[in-house]
């Protein structure tokens, strides 16, 4: 696909750079990447997921079959292919995606021996960031050197998170490597809001650490929370984005809710139209 750019009332588009990430493993990123950029690509916005987890969670979640990928973001990190080689439109509106597959397990591993190790991506994105609304980077499991890339190229971090007691413990070092990263690599770098994930605010624990959290990292929280839903835990074996799956369910709904967060609550509600999503 070639990316060209769109004008825009305000000029040509720049598109904001969200790292998603949290080294804590299954604590909704890649849901959050694939349910918050089909939200955002359904109310008109060009979006773009870029999936840096040898996993790939957010390339299956919309229906791209691995087998059939022959460009991925392993090979525009060691630079055999641009970027815009390995982007896919997924048949969700607005919706572009840079897939992983388990190519990139020794990602960094062959990093470490290039030059520009932890600006590869940073680099990619220059040539394409023009052209999106917003690009989301869904982060692996760890605070490794293809999470480096992920911050280094990123304006913002979301950092979705589960009311688990070490969850604190956790946040604090990511805190910590975001500094670092922003000293030595990108002095904008800045963390957009902890978001709640899997969230039951019935349990005693769970609002002793939203308490916690906030106290710590003031301005810092989304006020949007993503409830526990057996419909977005679902929705990625049929690959498809949960407003996709089941429109009216409440994960479709706090998704949504975040998306609006995001976009200052200037988006017009699809929740009318959520009829012609669902199944
Ligand atoms: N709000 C939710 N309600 C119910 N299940 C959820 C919710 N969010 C995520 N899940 C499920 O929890 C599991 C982990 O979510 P996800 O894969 O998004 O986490 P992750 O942080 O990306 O994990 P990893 O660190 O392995 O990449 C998945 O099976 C997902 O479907
Ligand atoms: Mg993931």
């Amino acid at each position: 696909m070639i990316v060209q750019p769109i004008s825009s009332k305000r000029g040509v588009l720049m598109g904001t750079i969200y790292a998603v990430a949290n080294q804590k493993g299954g604590v909704g990123k890649s849901t959050t990447v694939v349910n918050l950029a089909a939200y955002l690509g359904s109310v008109g916005k060009k979006v773009l997921c870029i999936d840096l987890d040898a996993q790939g969670n957010t390339t299956t979640s919309f229906g791209i079959k691995k087998k059939t990928l022959t460009v991925t973001t392993y090979d525009v990190l060691i630079g055999q292919r641009r970027i815009q080689d390995a982007m896919i439109e997924t048949e969700y509106k607005g919706v572009t995606v840079v897939p992983a597959t388990s190519s990139l397990v020794g990602g960094d591993i062959d990093l470490v021996e290039l030059e520009d190790r932890a600006r590869r991506l940073q680099s990619q994105l220059l040539t394409c960031r023009i052209g999106f609304d917003y690009i989301f980077i869904d982060c692996p499991p760890s605070l490794s050197l293809l999470t480096l890339n992920g911050f280094v190229a990123a304006d913002y971090v979301i950092v979705p998170m589960k009311c688990e007691p070490l969850s604190l413990e956790g946040l604090a070092q990511l805190w910590e490597t975001v500094r670092h990263v922003k000293q030595r690599y990108n002095p904008k770098l800045d963390i957009k809001g902890v978001l709640f994930t899997m969230f039951d605010p019935r349990l005693n624990l769970t609002l002793h650490i939203v308490n916690e959290v906030k106290k710590h990292f003031p301005n810092r929280v989304f006020e949007t929370t993503i409830p526990r839903n057996v419909r977005i835990s679902e929705a990625p074996s049929f690959g498809k984005p949960v407003m996709y799956y089941d429109a009216g369910s409440k994960g479709a709904e706090a998704y949504e809710k975040l998306g609006r967060e995001l976009l200052g609550d200037k988006a017009p509600p699809v929740l009318n139209k959520r009829k012609k999503f669902g199944r």
